[in-house]
């Protein structure tokens, strides 16, 4: 199984991508993540990406895609992926479109996490106060949100058109998201 989770910040990625992962036996892969890893370890990409996600705006597509097409493309061979925080632009989706399409590596379905923005802010800064997180600040959000109404909306559309976008109402409890996903997706072979 080939997933792709998208939503704006705060909607629930991580917390959503890792039961999925775990439902599935895939590798989740969280881009923020593996892009704060980067940073703290002070690697070539960390150094760059450093500065875009202190203020909330996209990292170069180019560094986006050296991190992260080894990875798709051998979760792919081995199985599947959970794919959370990429693509986050028609042009990042398009970027890798022909390459995944002849490796097999197109994802099978696109999960959006459909929550209200007033929520949105409330879950960031609500773990603002208890993680230290460079970008879970009052400004840094507006930017991220105002960054994915900008870039990463388009991605809706795109997904439809390709019957491919399943929308799920992510302002409701944790266990609850989770259930209305896992109506969207195949069962999970046990
Ligand atoms: P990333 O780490 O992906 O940040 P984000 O998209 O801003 O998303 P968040 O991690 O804030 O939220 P989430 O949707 O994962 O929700 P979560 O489960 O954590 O990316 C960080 C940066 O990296 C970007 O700004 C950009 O600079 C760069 N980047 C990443 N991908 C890139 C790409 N492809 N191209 C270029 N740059 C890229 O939940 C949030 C909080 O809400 C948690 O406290 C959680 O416990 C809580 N919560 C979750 N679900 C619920 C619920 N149902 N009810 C109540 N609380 C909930």
């Amino acid at each position: 199984m080939k997933i792709v989770l998208i939503g704006p910040p705060g909607s629930g990625k991580g917390t959503q991508g890792e039961r999925l992962a775990r439902r599935f036996g895939l590798e989740h892969t969280g881009v923020g993540d593996l892009l704060r890893a980067e940073v703290a370890a002070g690697s070539p990409i960390g150094q760059e990406a450093a500065s875009y996600m202190d203020r909330g705006e996209l990292v170069p597509d180019e560094l986006i895609l050296r991190l992260l097409v080894p990875r798709i493309f051998a979760a792919a061979d081995a199985g599947g992926y959970l794919l959370d925080g990429f693509p986050r632009s028609v042009e990042q989706a398009e970027q890798i479109r022909a390459q995944a399409a002849e490796h097999g590596a197109t994802p099978d379905a696109v999960i959006y996490l459909d929550v209200p923005r007033a929520e949105l802010v409330r879950r960031i800064l609500a773990r603002a106060a208890v993680e230290e997180r460079a970008d879970d600040n009052e400004q840094t959000v507006d930017t991220r949100l105002q960054v994915f109404d900008e870039q990463t909306r388009p991605l809706i559309g795109y997904y439809r058109g390709r019957g491919l976008l399943r929308v799920i109402d992510a302002d409701r409890p944790v266990d609850e998201v989770a259930a209305a996903i896992l109506d969207e997706l195949p069962p999970a072979a046990d």
